[in-house]
Order: structure tokens, then sequence, then C-alpha cells
């Protein structure tokens, strides 16, 4: 397809025109790309990647960090395909999100573009957002792959992390939506992995995303993240963006003339390019007339799934048809809805609290006082005075609390997860004279609770809801919507707590992934740490039991059942979460990983199963040894509950080994392999008690058994007085590999727990 195109003309295909498009070559249209991710934010005017410059209106929906709890990907779905027809309208092909990095630790200042400290929920929401996308013919560009976790030093630091790590944790939910979403593009991130700019490290462009992944599409630059144009081609980058004004097609050109680049590359790069412009410019569609209103409802319908009830002492809430009421804080008066950066879109119309609440609660006085001010400044007496006049006279107090977009922005890191002083003494004066204080919170990252907890007897977590955010806080809190988020990450007691708190700064250039794969709940919950509001969480106007889990293993991996019932006397949402553990592993294991969840919708009294598939490799590990996902033999637990630490039931299944194993050798200890059945037997056939081998004297003797579980095989033969020689080992090393090759191909894993 590129015979005719010249050298030049290919490598111009990939690098940008301007700031925000594709170079039009011969027959190949260009192609107009745009953040991205919760909204269209297209410029007409000066361009820039931070959210400066003025942007089109568009529909903001709720930001990753609010949508992802409302963990239904048929929704976020729609919301992606609301975002093609706006980005049809306004003539844009890619849109450059989703957002899949993993929340390692909550001060990331862009934690609000992303969904979840876990792989799996992020991957398979992200994908959701892709399918939405490309089926209104936009190409969706997940971002940014791979391993951007902080924001501060991310254009130059390494994030230096272990293969298992990569592969469980960071890749994962990379891996997923790739898989499961199949986008059309895909951004590789500013920083490096392992010591290599992402755009140009070939072993995650090319090896893993496409060798091992399939990924078929576009890898495009973050905007101004490759630093060598010919290193990043090589390693399978395709665009670059923005332009550079054709300095880096030259570099390109000249390289190929020069043999270090060789121009089937090229010719690949661009005939990804030209089918990328193809695919998305056969599917545009500008004369698309977008329903603002409709828009507008669908964002009110998310932001209300999205809503986290996480406290409702007495049964605070919904409130009953109070008849004054003291709405606190400047968020009751215009609500924070996204967070700052290249995400910032110019919303099509935002709804206010305070109206909100009047149109809900008609019959009622509401009084406004902003209580304190998001600026530091003079100690707001006067206005917390006020507030807590109000709040005395009122049958109930609304106190809005939160973080501005200054606190917490693409570009740089929070250095503290806590609430400013001013917002907890407002709300400790408030609630000494109002016990009925119910808290609504806006914040992108995850903020400390410990303090609020206690004082209020109710928190609304809105975490960042888009623009029909107030409207669904209103419904929430009169009981018009009965809520039915969940968290996607931890809120922890402090940040001294969290997985990365002493190495979440890079020193270096290198940020150092030491904590593994503990991150979040995996971390608390291995470490058995006390947290304010675990992973999962998220109270219901009603209550749900569960009964009857089921476990069977099929072809696929392992399908569960479980039955949900409402047994309160509201109709209500219940987010089904599934989580497994394996207790005896050769690796260090969370107790507790999310396999799968489902959301399930039901009447009063109403009992429905909810039916889940675990995938395979869902419950592998990343096998270092064999670089491979290795399912291993064990009693799986697998559990359904309402957030890692509400666990209803649980059952056990035994399932048999899968994946490549990593052969015996003299080199195996002892310990190694008496825990593989095949060896224990044939060790026990040849030896029978393998401690005997050291002495009469040592047979059975506990203590011997320990220490010569770490010896190597091959060494026993010095220590055994003759009464074992080194060619024998070899020969049962030999024979225990032979009889697990055979047993490998007709093993059967036995499901338990029906
Ligand atoms: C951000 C990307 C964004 C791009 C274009 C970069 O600074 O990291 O997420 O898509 O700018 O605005």
């Amino acid at each position: 397809m590129n015979d005719d195109l010249t050298l030049e003309q290919k490598a111009s295909l990939g690098s940008g025109a301007t700031f925000w498009t594709t170079k039009a070559v011969g027959s190949v249209p260009g192609i107009f790309l745009t953040d991205g991710p919760h909204g269209v934010r297209k410029q007409v005017g000066s361009a820039d990647a931070l959210g400066l410059n003025a942007s089109i209106p568009a529909t903001c929906f709720p930001p990753a960090s609010g949508l992802s709890r409302s963990w239904d990907p048929e929704l976020v779905r729609r919301v992606g395909e609301a975002l093609a027809e706006e980005a049809q309208a306004a003539d844009v092909q890619v849109l450059l999100g989703p957002g899949v990095n993993i929340k390692r630790d909550p001060r990331c200042g862009r934690n609000f573009e992303y969904f979840s400290e876990d792989p799996l929920i992020s991957g398979v929401l992200g994908a959701a957002i892709v399918r939405g996308l490309q089926n209104g013919g936009v190409a969706a560009s997940p971002k940014h792959f791979a391993a951007n976790n902080a924001e501060d030093d991310r254009f130059r630091a390494s994030s230096d992390i272990d293969a298992r790590t990569l592969r469980e944790i960071y890749l994962k939910s990379f891996q997923r939506v790739v898989q499961d979403g199949e986008p059309w593009t895909l951004m590789a991130a500013y920083n490096k992995v392992n010591g290599v700019h992402a755009a140009e490290n070939r072993w995650l462009l090319t090896d893993v995303l496409r060798g091992e992944w399939g990924f078929e599409g576009v890898v495009v630059s973050d905007w101004a993240a490759v630093t060598d144009r010919v290193a990043a081609v090589a390693a399978g980058l395709d665009l670059e963006m923005p332009s550079t004004d054709g300095r880096s097609d030259s570099e390109l050109v000249a390289a190929v003339q020069d043999g270090i680049v060789g121009e089937d590359t090229l010719d690949l790069m661009a005939e990804r390019v030209i089918r990328l412009a193809e695919r998305v410019g056969g599917a545009r569609r500008p004369d698309t007339v977008v329903d603002d209103e409709a828009h507008h409802a669908l964002a009110r319908q998310a932001a209300a799934a999205s809503l986290v009830l996480l406290k409702n002492d007495g049964g605070i809430l919904p409130l009953e048809a109070p008849e004054r009421i003291a709405v606190i804080g400047p968020f009751g008066a215009e609500l924070r809805i996204q967070g700052g950066g290249s995400s910032h879109v110019t919303p099509t119309r935002v709804d206010v609290p305070m109206d909100e609440i009047r149109r809900a609660a008609p019959q009622a006085a509401v009084e406004f006082a902003t209580g304190f001010s998001m600026d530091e400044g003079p100690d707001p007496v006067g206005e917390r005075r006020d507030a807590v006049d109000i709040a005395a006279r009122s049958d109930v107090a609304i106190v809005f609390l939160g973080l501005s977009e200054r606190d917490e922005s693409e570009g740089y890191d929070r250095d503290t997860i806590d609430l400013p002083a001013r917002q907890l003494q407002l709300l400790a004066e408030v609630v000494a004279v109002q016990p009925r204080t119910v808290v609504v919170l806006t914040h992108g990252g995850v903020v400390r609770l410990r303090e609020v907890s206690a004082l209020a007897p109710a928190i609304l977590d809105g975490a960042l809801l888009g623009q029909g955010g107030a409207s669904a806080i209103a419904d929430v809190l009169f009981g018009m919507t009965n809520p039915s988020g969940r968290l996607t990450e931890t809120v922890p007691e402090r940040i001294e707590d969290t997985p990365a708190y002493l190495s979440f700064v890079s020193e270096s250039g290198h940020l150092h992934y030491g904590e593994r794969i503990f991150v979040g709940y995996r971390w608390y919950d291995a470490r058995d740490m006390p947290v304010t509001f675990p992973f999962g969480h998220g109270l219901s106007y009603t209550t749900f039991e569960y009964s009857r889990l089921r476990v069977s293993e099929v072809e696929e991996g392992v399908r569960l059942h479980v039955a949900i019932t409402n047994a309160g006397d509201r109709a209500g949402r219940e987010v089904v979460q599934f989580y497994v553990g394996l207790a005896e592993s050769a690796v260090a294991r969370a107790p507790r990983s999310l396999v799968q969840f489902a959301v399930t919708d039901l009447q009063p009294g109403e009992t429905r199963w909810v039916e889940v598939l675990v995938r395979r490799e869902d419950v592998a590990f990343w096998d270092v040894r064999v670089d491979a996902w290795v399912v291993e033999a064990g009693r799986y637990v697998f559990s359904a509950g309402a957030s890692s630490r509400d666990i209803r039931l649980a059952v056990e299944v035994d399932l048999a080994a899968r994946g490549p194993s990593v052969p015996f050798t003299l080199d195996s200890t002892i310990g190694e392999l008496l825990s593989d059945p095949v060896g224990a037997v044939v060790l026990e056939q040849r030896m029978g008690d393998a401690s005997a081998m050291l002495g009469e004297d040592a047979a059975g003797d506990p203590g011997t058994s320990r220490m010569l579980a770490a010896l190597p095989l091959g060494r026993l033969a010095a220590f055994a007085a003759g009464r074992v020689t080194r060619e024998q080992l070899g020969q049962l090393v030999d024979v225990v590999n032979s009889t697990k090759a055979v047993s490998n191909r007709t093993d059967e894993s036995v499901p338990r727990g029906e």
C-alpha cells in the first residue's frame, strides 16, 4: 500500500501536522486527535496540553475516579458512545482516553483520571469505554502505557518494577483493555519503564503489546514524550505527537537511508497510520447533531450511579421532608466537577447544588453559608460563625467538603491526603450544634476521612461527578435515587499507612516499586491494617443478603454463582464482588484479589442469581522462571462479598496446575520436591524418609527435616556417607520430570465446594 509513497512521505505520516492533527499525505486523510477522557476537549484557538486555553462546549461526564464507582461496564459503554457522538459532531477522530493506569499512591495528582487501584476493574471499565467510542466510529487511545503512576518528574523518571508486579498489576489493566476492547490506538507514556522511555521501549511496544497481546492499532506518543524518534520508531511507535515541524521526519529518513532503521519498519509504521486514517476517515460523521439535553441526562445518570454512601448512622439518609435545611461550603454553591490539566472540558451546563436541593425539597426553607474558603487567607471566623448559626436553626446540615482543582491536577502530585484543617474545624463546630449533619465530599484523589468519619453521622462521597453531579447528589440525599456506588480504592487511615509511602517520590530519576504487587487493598489486607473505608465499600438504603455460592470449573476458568436477595423495602442495586485467595503458594499473594464483579438490580424481596466467569489467567501468577502465566495447583478460596473486608460467602476448589512448569534439577531443594505432588511421591519411593540419608539418628527429627528442606538435592550426596550417590539423585530428578510431563497432559482438576 506504500509503494507510491516516498520515504519522506512515509516518515511524515508518523508525526503531527499541528498540535492536534496528523498530515494528509496523498490520498491519506489527516486525523484530528483530542482529549479525553471524560469529555471532548476540542480547541479551536490556541492549543495546549494543560487545559489552559478554551475549548468548545462538551458534556462533562464523571471523570474516571467518579465513574469507576458505578462498577457498571454497560453504563460506561453508553458514556463512551455519547462521547463518540460528540467527537463526531466536532469532527474529532481520536479521543485520547481512557486512562487505565493503576492508582499506586493516593498522592498521584492525576488519580482522578484513572479508575482504580485494582487492575481488573480498570481493565474492564477501560475496555467498556473503548467499545463505546469505537462503536461510534471514534478511535480510543488508552493511556498512559505504561506504569505512569506519578506526575512529578513524569517526563524523566524510570518506574523500576519487577517482572511479576509489572505483569500482575501495572500491565494487566492495559492487557485487558487491549484484548477485550481492541482499541485502534494506544498512547505511550512519558516515563521510562525499567530504564527505557515507554515511547522508545521495544519490549513494551513490540514484544509485549503486539507480540503477546496481539495489538494491531497505532501507538501514539504522549504529547512530547518522544526524545529520539528513530529509537521510538525502531521500538514500535507509529505516531509522534504533536508536530515537530518536520525535524524528526528528516531524522527518520536519514536513519532509514543509513540503514539504522529498516525500510520495512518504516513501511509498517506508515501502514498502521494509513489504516487508522482510513478507518476513522470512513466512519466520519461531522453532520452529527448532539442532543445536549439527552447527554446531560446521561451525565446525571452516570453521576447518580457513581455516588458512594460511606456512612449512614441511624439511617439519617435519605432525608425525609425536613423543613429547614442548612447548606454549607463553597461546593454547595458551585460544585467542582472535574480535575485540572489536559482532561479539562468546557461543560455545556453545570447543575448547581443549591438549586437541586431546592428542587428535591420544595417544601423546605434552604439557607446557605460558605463556612470556609478554598483560598488560604485569614481564618474566616465570621463565615464559620454564620455557618454554625444556620446549622443550629435547621433540621439538618449538609456540609460540602473537599479539594479544589488547584489541590490536585495533572502535572504535579500532592504532598498530603488531608482535607484542609479549616474544613475539619468547621465540621466539628457544625456537628456540635447540629447532630443531624451530612457530609458531601468532592475530590479527585483519596482524602483522609478518619476525623470526618468520627464527627459526621452520614457521609456521601461524590469524588468527581461531572456536570450532572449536583442533581445526582440531591436525588440521593432525598431518596429519589438509592445509592449504589462502591469505592474503587481504599480510604486509608493515614498517608503513612499507604504501600508506597516511602517510595512514591522519584529518587535520582528512579521510582522504586518496592511494595511489589501489594497495591491498594492487597497491601492493607495482607498486613491486616485498619482502614477507614475498604475497597469495594458502599452502603444502600436497602440491605442485601448473599446465599448459595457455587463454584465449578469450566474450560475457560471457573464459574461462580451466588444468589442475592434484596432484604429491605426499597428497590436497589448491589455490586457483587468476587475475590480469590490461595493460602499455600509458591509466591507472596494478597489474601484476596478481585477476580470478577457484577451489578444486580433488585426489587424489595426479590432474589436473583448472579453468575460470572473467572478467567483462568485471573487466578494465575506471573512466573518469572518461565516468563508465563501459571496456575499453581492448590486449594483456592473463592469468595463473594460487598467489599474486600465484607466477605459474605466463600467456597474452596482444588485447581490443577496449568501452564509451563519449571523442571526440577539437582539444584532444586528437597523442600521444593516435597511440595510438589509428584516430587513427594517419587522421593518417598526412592529414599523413604530423606532425613534418614543423614544417618539413623537424624531420621524423623523435625529440626533435621526443616534443615533438609533448604538443601539442594545434589548436595545431599556429600552429607549422606554413601547412602545415596549424585547419580542416583540425578535419576530421581529425571523420573520426577518425566512423570510430571505425562501427568500434566492428563491432569484434571477436582472441583469442590458444591
Ligand atoms: C497528557 C495526555 C494528553 C496529552 C494531550 C499530555 O500532557 O499526559 O494525557 O492526552 O497531553 O493533551
